[in-house]
């Protein structure tokens, strides 16, 4: 866990107008910096960048966050690498992160890093010079099919079938590197190569650097691939096999595709198509499709046919949902049972392939609804409550505004209860923290936008938002039963009050960070501050506002309070507290907000 007083302070220290500049460039207008929004595509510059809340927003589709907030969407990056990205910008340590106390251990370990780079890269070297001296090896792929120039395209090479070839390359064996990379095992203080006897699949990371291997055996045997476990180079999640060889390939189709196999991503460019990639012997994560949606608007997803594959994209889909954007355009591709996307070419054709992938493979919504309803009477109503009962989970894991409106119009239409209605069951059956995604199905601004209903505590969480300082004015009883929207106004009010230096607003939505009420926040930003105007910092007048929508705020939760409490009375089941508390709610002059 990172300490959020050093989110505090590196959100003071650092500039988002710098940070967002490099990558996005900024024009100055007004007191803010306008750009093309980089998360959807437009014409104009709706992306906004102010420097004084240290703050973006895109009143186009809604983006929005600190500068830690951008790193992670733009780069697709964790929260840790996003803070360290920065912290590194200006030269400040991250607190309680091993390896990286102080400028002399960082140094340290990124000479450690560049070490086991440098340890694994002649590893491939080898490998590669290997595969030329066996003709077996050889002998493999040529069978296989693979032409030497895509051999070398992908840097394919050979693990001689020996326990400790390495130790022919790399004096002293074993080295600590050799171990620390993955390849060499260490076993009841016996050393000996983890790759023997296989063809050998480099995998790189984004900058083209071999981060690990899978490797294949030649004939028979278990397992049949194996891979290089996750080292500080090497992790899974974050990496695809052949994005680095694809690059070119991807920008120029336009378009990215994601098969299973090692072997399908080199067949497939062994016959000219050259954007496929792989994940790495594991389900395709959140964090690849990030990945992915930053080369590609259009990704497509072939699987094998049989049912693991089926399984793996219905796996990739779920994974899929809460990263859809509205100008990204996912699609499925079902193979006949038999076929993997290497069998296929080779038993019909690359043209077939990619004419099923372009004019057969299902958009993300067909193959859900498919998915859904196949085993489901949508003639009764049992059918209708179960394909709702299915359905809303999933549903509300979109956060893309435009798809995820449709898809719910889609639902409403299929079991009959108007969207409003049906919205209201699905906001029921969710939990409290998850209500405000659910219902925030609105389209972006300047398509159909209707003005959104706003409640007074919306209102007030807004003004918070962008003035910090007002926190000072907030003091919510404990005894007052807090829910929803008020319950986020407090904790937000009492987390301003508890930082020991005031607050941009960047830094404020940082603290909000994955607590619970990070989707009503989400939601106040979108449907309110959707224009410069509403961003604008408040004068004397609106602190007066503010002051007195507090007031309004604490009376009405008051009397819901009384209310509530009356109703337990009128039941008997008031409790002698409860008593209490009530008379002191009723008395006007003991009330502890008048
Ligand atoms: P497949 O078994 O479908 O292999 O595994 P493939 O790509 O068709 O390979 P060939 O055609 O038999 O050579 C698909 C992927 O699953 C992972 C690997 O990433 C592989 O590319 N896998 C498979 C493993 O990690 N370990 C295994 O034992 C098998
Ligand atoms: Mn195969």
């Amino acid at each position: 866990m990172i300490p959020n007083e050093f989110i505090d302070d590196l959100l003071t220290k650092i500039d988002i107008v710098d940070i967002i500049d490099e990558f996005v460039p900024l024009k100055k207008s007004g007191a803010n910096y306008m750009a093309c929004c980089p998360f959807h595509k437009e014409k104009s510059a709706s992306f906004s960048v102010s420097p004084t809340k240290q703050f973006y927003h895109c009143f186009g589709c809604g983006a929005h966050g600190s500068a830690i907030g951008f790193i992670m969407e733009y780069q697709g990056s964790g929260f840790k690498d996003a803070v360290q990205f920065l912290a590194d910008r200006i030269g400040i340590t991250v607190p309680k992160q091993a390896g990286h106390a102080n400028l002399e251990e960082r140094k340290l370990h990124k000479q450690q890093k560049k070490t086991l780079e440098d340890t694994i890269t002649s590893v491939a070297d080898y490998y590669q010079q290997q595969l030329k001296l066996s003709v077996r090896a050889h002998h493999y792929l040529q069978q296989r099919g693979l032409s030497d120039q895509v051999i070398t395209h992908y840097g394919l090479g050979y693990a001689p079938d020996d326990w400790q070839a390495l130790a022919k390359v790399f004096q002293p064996y074993p080295s600590n590197a050799l171990v620390k990379t993955g390849m060499v095992i260490n076993k009841e203080d016996k050393y000996y190569d983890r790759f023997r006897d296989r063809i050998m699949f480099p995998i790189r990371d984004g900058k083209g650097q071999v981060i690990g291997f899978g490797g294949r055996v030649l004939d028979k045997g278990e397992p049949k691939y194996l891979n290089s476990p996750e080292t500080d180079l090497f992790d899974k999640g974050q990496n695809l096999y052949g994005l680095y060889e694809a690059r070119s390939a991807i920008r120029e189709a336009q378009r990215v595709l994601i098969v299973e196999g090692y072997m399908d991503v080199v067949t497939l460019a062994q016959f000219g198509l050259g954007y496929a990639v792989a994940a790495l012997g594991t389900a395709t994560t959140a964090e690849h499709i990030r990945l992915l949606m930053r080369q590609s608007d259009h990704i497509y997803f072939c699987f094998d046919g049989d049912t693991a594959g089926r399984k793996a994209a219905w796996r990739a889909l779920e994974n899929a949902l809460p990263q859809l954007k509205d100008d990204k355009i996912l699609h499925f591709l079902f193979l006949p049972p038999e076929h993997d996307p290497d069998s296929f070419v080779r038993t019909n054709s690359i043209k077939a392939f990619e004419d099923a992938l372009i004019h057969q493979s299902l958009p993300l919504s067909v193959y859900l609804w498919q998915t859904l309803t196949q085993h489901i009477d949508l003639s009764t109503q049992e059918g209708k409550a179960e394909l709702i009962k299915t359905a809303s989970p999933l549903l509300s894991k979109i956060k893309a505004p435009a798809l995820s409106y449709l898809l719910r119009q889609e639902l409403s239409q299929k079991v009959g209860i108007d969207e409003h209605n049906l919205a209201h069951l699905l906001g029921q059956e969710q939990p409290k923290q998850q209500r405000a995604t659910v219902k925030s199905y609105r389209l972006p601004q300047n398509t159909f936008r209707q003005p959104p209903v706003t409640s007074l505590a919306q209102k007030q969480i807004r003004a918070l938002l962008i003035n910090p300082q007002w926190a000072v004015y907030i003091d919510i009883p404990d005894y007052l039963d807090l829910h929803g929207e008020y319950a986020c106004l407090a904790v937000l009010a009492e987390r301003i009050q508890a930082s020991a230096i005031p607050l941009n607003v960047g830094a404020v939505l940082e603290l909000m960070r994955n607590t619970e009420f990070e989707p009503v926040i989400r939601k106040i930003i979108h449907d309110h501050l959707d224009s410069a105007d509403t961003m604008q910092a408040g004068n004397e007048d609106d602190c007066e506002t503010f002051k007195q929508g507090m007031q309004k705020l604490l009376d009405s939760l008051k009397s819901q309070q009384i209310d509530a409490l009356k109703r337990k009375l009128q039941h008997g089941l008031l409790s002698a507290d409860e008593k209490q508390l009530l008379l002191l709610l009723l008395s006007p002059s003991k009330t502890p907000f008048s």
